[in-house]
């Protein structure tokens, strides 16, 4: 039996990859099971198990509290500049991890609207559109009931994002803050970051960046596009493990300017002297509040390590090549099905990974997790697919999709048996 040509060119695609030494140095990549689902929580990074052991018998076994002043007070900042470097391309200085997303949202974004409303308080408005991801959205409408603001929301489609031209409508002289997805969580459309930071600029707001699905898959050049704010997962594509502490990033001319909302002793000046009132530090640990989770760090600096080694071009390159090869398979295998595309066809215009359209995908989900194929389900019938560039093969991508078909052609067959 000749082999399929789809087979043939995922082994040879494997083999030509300068990436593919890398997934073996993840807890389970070798196994036959088939994970879609890094871009929600990435695998662990085998240098991490060790890791975690020693730091637990060495570090706070036996440095017990010694421990702070020795390395863990400097570790969010330390972090933070790596994740900067090597990234979001930030220089060093503006970028820190500690809290979930969720919180550094609160916190980057209550600090920017309260600084637009000093100004002027005409700017009574955040924009942000309605498929960003809920946590984004409930955190911005928390903050405009507290301030007494206002949300204009830019409506989209579930299979793209917010465009340029949609938020040159949207902003304007009412703007104090815009709230953007880099890549949509759902669709992975991925914005024109450097055209809508402008945009949002020419119209007098600040905009904060939402890079929970880029970090890791796609480039992102936070200095060079001008960004104001970002936040950023760490337990995605940098592996950090389940509630591993997110990143902000805050341009270093806003750092004195903004003010958080959550005064806590971590960002004060000098908060050994737990002196009678908050006086925050003029720098990025500002942005901190309380005790860094230091565990939680541990397992992202393994992959840190790797992605500062391969750089994020040679990622970014094999995320595309690995998204084209999934929805070419789509085309060829599923579309007959009834299956669509509901990511951008345009590489260009995709991060990293690709959600599949059909009415049945809940049930094909269900089932696929009980045959140890693991992509994720997101409404509307929508099969989520991610393709982690470090430690997903194209072998691994041809395997899914081929028993995504096979699910498929079977819950097809129960409906049209039940007619
Ligand atoms: C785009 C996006 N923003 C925010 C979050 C929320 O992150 P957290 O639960 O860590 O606060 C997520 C989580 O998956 C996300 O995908």
């Amino acid at each position: 039996m000749t082999l399929d040509p789809n087979l043939a060119f995922a082994r040879r695609m494997d083999r030509a990859d300068g990436l593919a030494h890398y997934r073996k140095r993840f807890v389970g990549a070798e196994s036959e099971l088939v994970y879609f689902d890094g871009n929600s929580l990435g695998r662990p990074p085998v240098s991490a198990v060790e890791r975690v052991e020693r730091f637990l018998r060495e570090d706070w076994g036996g440095r017990l509290i010694r421990g702070w002043d020795e390395s863990w007070l400097a570790m969010s900042g330390e972090i933070g500049d790596r994740i900067g470097r090597a990234l979001i391309e930030a220089k060093a200085g503006q970028t820190i991890i500690g809290d979930s997303t969720t919180v550094l949202l609160y916190k980057l974004a209550r600090a920017a609207v309260d600084a637009q409303l000093a100004r002027d308080p005409a700017r009574h408005e955040i924009v942000i559109d309605t498929d960003n991801f809920p946590t984004d959205r409930y955190i911005v409408d928390g903050i405009a009931r507290e301030k007494g603001m206002r949300l204009r929301w830019i409506d989209v489609d579930t299979s793209s994002g917010v465009t340029p031209q949609q938020l040159a409508e949207a902003a304007g002289p009412e703007t104090a803050l815009v709230v953007v997805s880099h890549v949509a969580y759902r669709s992975a459309y991925l914005t024109d970051a450097p055209e809508l930071t402008r945009i949002a600029h020419d119209a007098g707001a600040l905009i904060l960046w939402d890079l929970c699905h880029s970090a890791g898959s796609v480039e992102v050049k936070a200095d060079a596009w001008g960004f104001d704010l970002a936040v950023g997962c760490t337990y995605k594509y940098l592996n950090g493990g389940p509630g591993s502490p997110a990143f902000a990033y805050v341009r270093e001319d806003l750092q004195g300017v903004l003010t958080q909302p959550i005064q806590g002793w971590w960002g004060t000046k000098d908060m050994f002297a737990m002196g009678p009132s908050y006086e925050p530090v003029p720098d990025i640990r500002r942005f901190v509040s309380g005790t860094a989770p230091i565990v939680g760090m541990l397992a992202m600096e393994e992959t840190l390590a790797m992605i500062e080694e391969a750089g994020m071009p040679a990622l970014r390159a094999k995320s595309v090549a690995l998204t084209s090869f999934a929805i070419s398979l789509a085309e060829e295998w599923l579309a007959p099905l009834g299956v669509t595309l509901a990511s951008p066809a345009d590489a260009e215009e995709r991060g990293g990974h690709v959600t599949l359209h059909h009415d049945s995908m809940r049930e094909v989900t269900a089932r696929l997790w009980q045959r140890d194929v693991i992509p994720d389900y997101r409404d509307p019938g929508g099969l989520r697919i991610g393709l982690s560039p470090l430690s997903t093969s194209f072998e691994e991508v041809h395997r899914g999709l081929a028993a995504t078909r096979e699910v498929l052609r079977e819950v097809l067959t129960e409906r049209a048996g039940l007619a």
